[in-house]
This record gives C-alpha cells, structure tokens and sequence, in this order.
C-alpha cells in the first residue's frame, strides 16, 4: 500500500493557490492509489519550535545514550521522521515568502535533518538517509521567476529546496511552478483561469505515470 505525506505551509486556505495545487494533487494521487494512505501535516498549526542549544546536544547525543530529558526534547522531530518514513511520495503545497520557503517549512526542515536518522557523514562524504522516496513541489509566487529572468536569482525557494532534500536522500524531485499569483490579488485575472495550467500540470504528471 503507498503512502503520501501531504505538507502544506500557507497561512491562507480558501484563497491559498499552494494549498489548491496540493489537494489537486492529493485527489489524482487517491485515484491513482486507491489503497492508498494519506498522511496530512499541516506546518501553520503544528507550533514547531526552533532547535536551540537542548535540541541540537539530543540530536547529537547517541540514541541508547539519551536522557528522559533529551528523549523528549525530540519527540516532535521524531513524530515528523516517523511521517517521511511511512510514506513512500510527498507533495509540498509552497507559498513563497520572501523570497525563500515560509519561517515554518524552514522550522520543520530543521526538524527532520538529523544526523544518523535523514543523513550521515561517511568517508565519501554526506549521505542522504531518506532513500528510495520522491518528492513534489507545488509552488505558489506573487511574482514570476523564470529561468533565464534579471528575477530568478531573487528565487532561493526551488535551489534550496532541491538541496536541502538531495541532501537527505530525497533526489527524485518534481517542481512545478505557479509563478504571478499577485494578478489573482491585483485583480488583473481570474482564479480559474490562472490556476488552470496549473492544474492540468498536475493531472498530466498522473496521466504521464
Ligand atoms: C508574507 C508574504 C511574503 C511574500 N513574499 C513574496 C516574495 O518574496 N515574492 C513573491 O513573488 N511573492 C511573495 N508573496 C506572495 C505569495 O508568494 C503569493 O501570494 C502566493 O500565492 C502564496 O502562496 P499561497 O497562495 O499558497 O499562500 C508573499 C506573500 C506573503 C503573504
């Protein structure tokens, strides 16, 4: 049976394009899988807290060695682990904030990049622990951020991405990009219209499986 972990990290519901592009995905994906299990974690109520000094020394301390303390220090962590391992495929719904992934995406990327559990340092280097997974990014910008634009130095959200989840294993990754949401705002276009190719990107990635 696949499992899918669904991650969602815009404030906004209703009108939140990431969140629209994500339960898109999530209802091709239960057609496609119709066992399937789906795992939501949604990052704007799920109080994350920064790692800080206790944090890191729990993470760094071998497991059998920890204290009660040190144990719970990283339960939460542990319980967002347990989610990426149990699901075979995730898809992330991203807003773009400043310029970078939201303040609580970064919160739970810090979560789950544990040394000894999502990588290791060997002699050949980093591994990534997190293996035999793939990923979707459905990324939802005001503005637009094309290749080859004087703007797509401004788009630290793709590059770290794709580094941050090669790092932990993660390389089979799939972009999608819904770049100029802020004509939605500005009224200068309709919904529908804009989420449209955006959609049918989504539908043909399943059609194309
Ligand atoms: C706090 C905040 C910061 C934003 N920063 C940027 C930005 O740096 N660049 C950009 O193109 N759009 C930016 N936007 C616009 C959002 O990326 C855009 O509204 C997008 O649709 C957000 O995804 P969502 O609709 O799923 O929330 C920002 C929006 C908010 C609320």
């Amino acid at each position: 049976m696949s499992t899918l972990l669904v991650v969602n990290s815009s404030p906004f519901h209703e009108t939140s394009v990431s969140r629209h592009l994500s339960e898109e995905f999530i209802q091709n994906w239960k057609q496609a899988n119709p066992n399937g299990r789906v795992i939501t974690r949604d990052l704007t109520t799920s109080d994350l807290k920064t790692v800080d000094a206790a944090w890191v020394g729990a993470s760094n301390t071998a497991k059998d060695a920890r204290t009660a303390e040190q144990k719970q220090v990283l339960e939460v962590s542990d319980t967002l682990l347990g989610e990426l391992r149990a699901a075979d495929e995730y898809v992330f719904g991203v807003p773009m904030h400043n310029f970078g992934v939201p303040s609580v995406l970064k919160l739970w990327i810090d979560q789950i990049a544990r040394v000894g559990e999502t990588f290791s340092y060997g002699e050949g280097g980093p591994k990534g622990l997190l293996q035999g997974k793939k990923a979707t990014f459905l990324i939802a910008s005001g503005g637009a951020y094309d290749a080859g634009t004087v703007m797509a130095s401004y788009n630290h959200v793709e590059p770290y991405l794709r580094s941050v989840f090669g790092f932990v294993g993660v390389t089979d990754q799939k972009f999608l990009s819904a770049g100029g949401a802020s004509a939605l705002m500005s009224g200068q276009a309709d919904r529908a219209t804009f989420l449209k190719p955006h959609v049918e990107a989504i539908r043909s990635q399943f059609v194309a499986a």
